[in-house]
C-alpha cells in the first residue's frame, strides 16, 4: 500500500519538474550530523523497498521539540512545566520527582502536545497515581509530507534519549522508570528512545505507524529490543482492501489486535468508505488523509481511546493469546492459564513474562472495555432456531440476548460454544435462562420438532476464568417461544 501512495506523490505531488528533481536529490544517500544528537543518514537500513522515499530529518530547530511536564502538583496545559535537557535548572526547578514513575505521551503525525487525547490521558494517569508525565510536542515536525514526518521521528528519538539520561544522571531516576506511551510515529520515536538508553523500562506502541516501517529493519522501526517491555497495540493494520495506518505485523513482547486488529466497531467499514468520507484532493496532497482523523483514521485513533480508558477502568480489557485470529473466533483460546491471557492497554502486566499475539473484543462506542462470557450448550435433537439468554449474577443482570445471528441448523450431537459480551459484570452467576425461538423457514424447519430438548449447559466467565454449570438441564425441554430458567449448580443440585 506504501507505493499506492508514492504514486500518488509522484503523478501529484511532482507536477513541476523542479519539485520532482528536489525529491530526486533529495532522497539520494548522504547525511547530517547534528551535535551531541549525532549524525543520521537516509542509507540503508533506512532506505528499503519498504521506504521507497528516504530522506533525512530535519535539524532540531525545524522541529521545535519540547517536552512538557505535568504532575499532580501541576496537572494541566496552564500550569504545565518546559524541561530542557541541556539546561539544568529547567529541571532542578520544576516539579520533576526522581522518586516517581515517569510517564511519557508521544504524539504522531500532524498531531501535538495539546490534542485533547493527549490532555485526557494524562489527566487519568495522574488520577490513577502521583506521576511525572512529560508529554512530547515535536508538532511542527509532524507535518507533511509524511516521508519527512517519519525522518524527523529519529530526532525526536534522539531528543527524548537524551532527555531521559539526563534525568536519570541529575534528577535520581533511573531507566526502569520511564515508561514511553507512543502513538502512531509516536510509537516509533518511543523505539528510536529505547535504542539509545540502557534497560528503559517500558513503551507501549499504540497503533504504530505501518508506512515506511512494516517489514524494515529493527533499526527503523520499534521492536522488542527497545525496553525491557513492549506492548503494542493494533487497531488499524492495513490489509490489501483496506488503507490502514497502523502496523499488521507483532512489533513488541505482546502484540493485541483488539476486534482482529484491522477495522474497530464503529468505525467505517473499509478503504473504500475512507476515501468516500474526503475528496480526490486531498490525496493529492499525499497523506493528508490522515489529518482527517475522526473520518478517517477511526480505528487509528481507537488505540489511545481504548488505552486511556484501561488506566482507570474497573474493567479489565482482558485478551486471550491465541494462533489466529480465527481460532479465536471459533471460542478456542478464551481460558486463562499462565500466561495465556493479559490485560490490554496500561495494566498489561510486564512481570508474566507475556509473549506472543492477543485477541479481545470491544464495544463500538465509549466505553469500550467488555466482560467476556462463553456458553457451551448441547442438546438432544436437532433444531433450527435462535437461542437467547438472560444471565442473572450478584451485581447484575444482563440479556436477554440472542446467543446467535442467524437461524442455523444445529445438530444435537456438535456442541455450540456461544461467545457473549457484556459491558456489564453480572459479579457471581446465579441464574441462567435460555428462551427457544423455532425459525419456521419454510419446508426446511418442518423437518425439525417445535420443541428443544437441552442435554447441558456450561458457563465460562472467561475474564475471571471461572466455570459454571447449573441444574436440571440434562433432558429439560424448552418450548418454543418459551423460556426456562436454571440455577447455578451448587450445594442444593
Ligand atoms: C476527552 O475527555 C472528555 C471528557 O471525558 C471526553 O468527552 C472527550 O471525548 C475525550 N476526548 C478525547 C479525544 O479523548
Ligand atoms: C466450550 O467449547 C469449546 C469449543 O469446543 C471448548 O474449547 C471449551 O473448552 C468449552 N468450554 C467449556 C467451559 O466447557
Ligand atoms: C460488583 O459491583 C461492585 C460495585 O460496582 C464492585 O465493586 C464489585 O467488584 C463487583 N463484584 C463483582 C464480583 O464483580
Ligand atoms: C412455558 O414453560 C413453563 C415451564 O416449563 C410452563 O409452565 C408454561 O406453561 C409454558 N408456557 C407456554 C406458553 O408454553
Amino acid at each position: 500500500m506504501t507505493w499506492i501512495y508514492v504514486l500518488f506523490c509522484v503523478l501529484f505531488c511532482g507536477s513541476t519538474t523542479g519539485f520532482l528533481l528536489d525529491t530526486i536529490t533529495g532522497h539520494l544517500p548522504h547525511q547530517v550530523c547534528y551535535g551531541d544528537l549525532g549524525c543520521f543518514s537516509n542509507g540503508i537500513p533506512f532506505l528499503s523497498t519498504h521506504r521507497p522515499l528516504s530522506v533525512v530529518p530535519a535539524s532540531p530547530d525545524t522541529i521545535g521539540t519540547r517536552f512538557l511536564l505535568y504532575t499532580r502538583a501541576t496537572p494541566t496545559i496552564t500550569s504545565e512545566e518546559q524541561l530542557d535537557p541541556k539546561n539544568d535548572l529547567s529541571i532542578s526547578r520544576s516539579h520533576f520527582d526522581g522518586q516517581l514513575a515517569t510517564k511519557i505521551i508521544v504524539h504522531g503525525f500532524t498531531h501535538d502536545g495539546h490534542k485533547m487525547w493527549v490532555q485526557n490521558m494524562t489527566r487519568e494517569l495522574l488520577v490513577l497515581d502521583a506521576f511525572n508525565v512529560i508529554v512530547v510536542d515535536w508538532h511542527a515536525g509532524a507535518v507533511l509530507p509524511y516521508e519527512q514526518a517519519t525522518a524527523n521521528t529519529r530526532v525526536v528519538g534522539a531528543q527524548l534519549a537524551q532527555l531521559i539520561n539526563t534525568l536519570i544522571a541529575r534528577a535520581g531516576t533511573s531507566a526502569g522508570k520511564f515508561h514511553i506511551i507512543g502513538h502512531s510515529l509516536g510509537a516509533h520515536i518511543a523505539g528510536y528512545a529505547g535504542e539509545r538508553i540502557t534497560h528503559l523500562g517500558r513503551i507501549s506502541g499504540l497503533d504504530p505507524a505501518s508506512p515506511y516501517f512494516e517489514d524494515t529493519d529493527i533499526k527503523v522501526r520499534l521492536d522488542p529490543s527497545d525496553a525491557d517491555f513492549v506492548d503494542v497495540m493494533h487497531t488499524d493494520a492495513g490489509g490489501v482492501k483496506n488503507i490502514g495506518f497502523g502496523a499488521t505485523h507483532p512489533l513488541g513482547h505482546v502484540d493485541f489486535y483488539p476486534n482482529g486488529g484491522e477495522r474497530q466497531p464503529g468505525c467505517a467499514a473499509d478503504a473504500v468508505d475512507k476515501l468516500g468520507a474526503t475528496s480526490w484532493a486531498a490525496l493529492s496532497t499525499f497523506f493528508n488523509v490522515y489529518a482527517a482523523e475522526e473520518a478517517l483514521a477511526c480505528s487509528h485513533e481507537r488505540s489511545y481511546y481504548y488505552f486511556t480508558e484501561s488506566i482507570n477502568s474497573q474493567c479489565p480489557f482482558t485478551a486471550w493469546k491465541c494462533a489466529t485470529l480465527g481460532e479465536f473466533d471459533q471460542g478456542h483460546c478464551v481460558k486463562c492459564t499462565d500466561d495465556s491471557c493479559a490485560r490490554m492497554g496500561y495494566h498489561a502486566d510486564p512481570s508474566k513474562g507475556l509473549r506472543g499475539n492477543f485477541y479481545l473484543n470491544t464495544e463500538s462506542t465509549d466505553s469500550f472495555c467488555q466482560y467476556t462470557y462463553q456458553v457451551n450448550i448441547s442438546s438432544l435433537n436437532n433444531f433450527d432456531g435462535i437461542l437467547y439468554m438472560t444471565l442473572e449474577g450478584t451485581n447484575a443482570t444482563i440479556g436477554p440476548t440472542a446467543l446467535m445471528k442467524n437461524n442455523l441448523v444445529h445438530l444435537g450431537k456438535d456442541t455450540l460454544a456461544l461467545r457473549y459480551h457484556s459491558r456489564v459484570n453480572v459479579g457471581s452467576p446465579t441464574h441462567l435462562t435460555l428462551r427457544y425461538e423455532k425459525i419456521t423457514t419454510p419446508f426446511i424447519s418442518s423437518s425439525y420438532p417445535d420443541d428443544w430438548h437441552l442435554l447441558g449447559v456450561t458457563l465460562w466467565q472467561a475474564d475471571e476464568s471461572r466455570k459454571y454449570s447449573f441444574c436440571n438441564t440434562y433432558h429439560a425441554e424448552i418450548d418454543n417461544h418459551n423460556s426456562t430458567t436454571f440455577s447455578v449448580r451448587g450445594v442444593t443440585c
